[in-house]
């Protein structure tokens, strides 16, 4: 699993920018365009809340938790809607701007969340963070069916029979290359460079092997009610965020200043953030990846 540290690098790092580009409630997970470009990236994100407030029953009254919420985009939809959310997350910085926004958000495990944590559930999502759950090293010992399972274990503690989780994924796509071929020794531009970019971007992160392997692990548990591909939006997603990361103000240049000891000390900060490439566009581009957005039911 990306531990604290892992993400800490990840998000935490460059809260400030992220917060400066996309919004406070910055939403980091693929927008829901539906094809349809002619949508801003804000209505893509919007359509995406109303089709998780639409699947899992997002309605007063009820009780939904996000797990890995980031900067709570969908904690604010769900109160919006008159219902009342929790959200887990592994970075401070983003827990501190979604508890500014009056969010009701802890630092805590996703994986680890069970019943006794939080009390029972109406509903469950997790939008980007599986990609975090499992690492490279758990996938190489064997563990990574076992990580999954015990996820889907513990969130099927929290429901109710016929109770809903949504949950959005990048897997492995059909093109993928054999593991022990990725290295960031390999040629620049080739598949093996890019999916090597993709893992010193994402430290400690894995993906699952097609939406099967979530599929399968999920099932003694949950049974799958609707699946949708999102590799074509989230390629137009990140075209959005690249365009808006890049949109220069005073105070980004400032932050962006005061990170410039980390770019000289660290290669990785390097490899990370100023590459130049977005080695998960790329990716998708290339069917290495795919994403899915999958809607499973209690059974
Ligand atoms: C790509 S962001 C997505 C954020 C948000 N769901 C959204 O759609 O904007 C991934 C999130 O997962 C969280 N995360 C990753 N692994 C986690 C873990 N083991 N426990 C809790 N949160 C985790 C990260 O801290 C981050 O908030």
């Amino acid at each position: 699993m990306a531990d604290q540290a892992d993400l800490e690098f990840t998000y935490s790092l460059i809260d400030r920018i992220f917060r400066l580009s996309l919004g406070e409630l910055a939403d980091f997970s693929g927008a829901k365009y539906d094809g349809d470009f002619s949508l801003t990236l804000e209505q893509a994100q919007r359509r995406k809340h109303d089709y998780v407030a639409e699947q899992i029953g997002i309605e007063p009254g009820r009780r939904m938790l996000d797990l890995g919420c980031g900067w709570g985009p969908l904690l604010a939809d769900v109160r919006r809607r008159g219902a009342t959310g929790v959200g887990v997350t592994l970075s401070s910085a983003q827990a501190a701007a979604c508890r500014r926004h009056g969010l009701d958000v802890h630092i805590q495990d996703a994986r680890q969340v069970t019943s006794e944590t939080f009390g029972p559930f109406d509903a469950i999502a997790s939008l980007g963070a599986f990609e975090h759950f499992c690492s490279r090293e758990e996938h190489d010992a064997g563990r990574q069916d076992e990580v999954y399972a015990g996820l889907f274990a513990n969130i099927a503690t929290m429901l109710p029979p016929g109770g809903r989780l949504y949950l959005q994924t990048m897997v492995f796509g059909r093109n993928m290359i054999p593991l022990e071929e990725v290295s960031i020794d390999a040629p620049r531009d080739s598949d093996a460079w890019y999916v090597a970019l993709m893992q010193h971007q994402f430290p400690g992160s894995f993906l699952p092997f097609g939406e099967e392997q979530v599929v399968r692990t999920a099932a003694p548990h949950f049974r799958l009610v609707e699946s949708s591909s999102g590799r074509l939006d989230y390629i137009e997603t990140i075209k959005q965020w690249r365009q808006r990361f890049g949109e220069r103000t005073a105070r980004k240049t400032l932050m962006k200043l005061q990170l410039l000891p980390r770019w000289l000390t660290s290669s990785d900060f390097r490899l990370a953030f100023t590459s130049g490439v977005s080695a998960n566009s790329v990716c998708f581009e290339r069917e290495l990846l795919d994403h899915y957005r999958l809607v499973f039911e209690k059974v």
